[in-house]
C-alpha cells in the first residue's frame, strides 16, 4: 500500500471515531479557530505538539522547524506569530525544544551538513554563551541535552524580543512566553521555569518602545 494511501485510511478511521464520540466536533471547528496556545516547536517527527499534550484539532496554533529556532528575519516565523498574537489573541506561547535533538547535535558537532549550518549557527551562538556551564558536564550526551535546554531559553527571549510581543504587552494584552523541553525517551514534557509576561526581565537593550508611546 502506498503511504499516502495508508494515511487517507488512517484519516476515515480517525473521522470516524470521533464522530462516535462527538458528533458535533467537526461543526463546531468549521468556521473559527480559537487556540490559547501557539507552540514554536522543532520539526522533529517524535514531538508533535497535539500528541504529546492530547489536545484536540483547535487548540493549538503550530509553527515548527528545525531545532525550534526563533530567528528575528524569518518571515515565516514573524507571519506565525503577528497572526497568533494579534488575531487569534493567544494567551500563551511555548517554546518546545526536545532531548536528542538532530538539529542541537548537529550545531554541536563541526561537521558539515550544507545549507543547515547556516539555520543552525545560533546554536553554535548559544554554545559559545554558555561555553563554562557546558564544558563543565563530563557526558557528551548530558552537556548535548543542557545545550537543548539553553537553546529553548534563548528561543524564549528571542520571542520576547520581537515588536510583535512588545507590542501586545503594551496594549495590556494578556500573553505570557514559556519553555519546555520533551524527553523523547519517556515521553516527558519538563518546564524549564523560563517564563515572562512583560518586558520586566528583559534586558533594556532588547526593550523597543512604540512610536504611539
Ligand atoms: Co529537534
Amino acid at each position: 500500500m502506498r503511504i499516502v494511501d495508508k494515511l487517507i485510511e488512517k484519516n476515515r478511521d480517525w473521522v470516524s471515531k470521533m464522530n462516535e464520540s462527538n458528533p458535533n466536533f467537526f461543526d463546531g471547528l468549521k468556521n473559527q479557530q480559537h487556540p490559547e496556545v501557539l507552540w514554536i516547536g522543532c520539526s522533529d517527527s517524535r514531538v508533535s505538539s497535539n500528541v504529546i499534550t492530547g489536545m484536540m484539532p483547535g487548540d493549538i496554533f503550530v509553527h515548527r522547524n528545525v531545532a525550534n529556532m526563533v530567528v528575528s528575519t524569518d518571515f515565516n516565523l514573524l507571519s506565525v506569530l503577528q497572526y497568533a498574537v494579534d488575531y487569534l489573541q493567544v494567551k500563551c506561547i511555548i517554546v518546545c525544544g526536545h532531548y536528542n535533538c538532530g538539529g542541537v547535535i548537529a550545531a554541536y558537532h563541526s561537521r558539515q551538513l550544507g545549507l543547515i549550518d547556516n539555520w543552525l549557527n545560533p546554536i553554535r551562538d548559544v554554545y559559545f554563551m554558555n561555553k563554562k556551564e557546558l564544558s563543565s558536564f563530563e557526558d557528551e550526551g548530558e552537556r548535548i541535552n543542557r545545550l537543548c535546554e539553553l537553546n529553548v531559553k534563548q528561543q524564549v527571549h528571542n520571542v520576547c524580543h520581537t515588536t510583535i510581543v512588545q507590542n501586545a504587552w503594551d496594549r495590556g494584552q494578556e500573553l505570557s512566553i514559556c519553555g519546555l523541553i520533551y524527553d523523547v525517551a519517556n515521553g516527558l514534557l519538563k518546564d524549564l521555569k523560563e517564563v515572562h509576561n512583560s518586558t520586566r526581565n528583559i534586558p533594556s537593550i532588547y526593550v523597543v518602545d512604540s512610536p504611539e508611546t
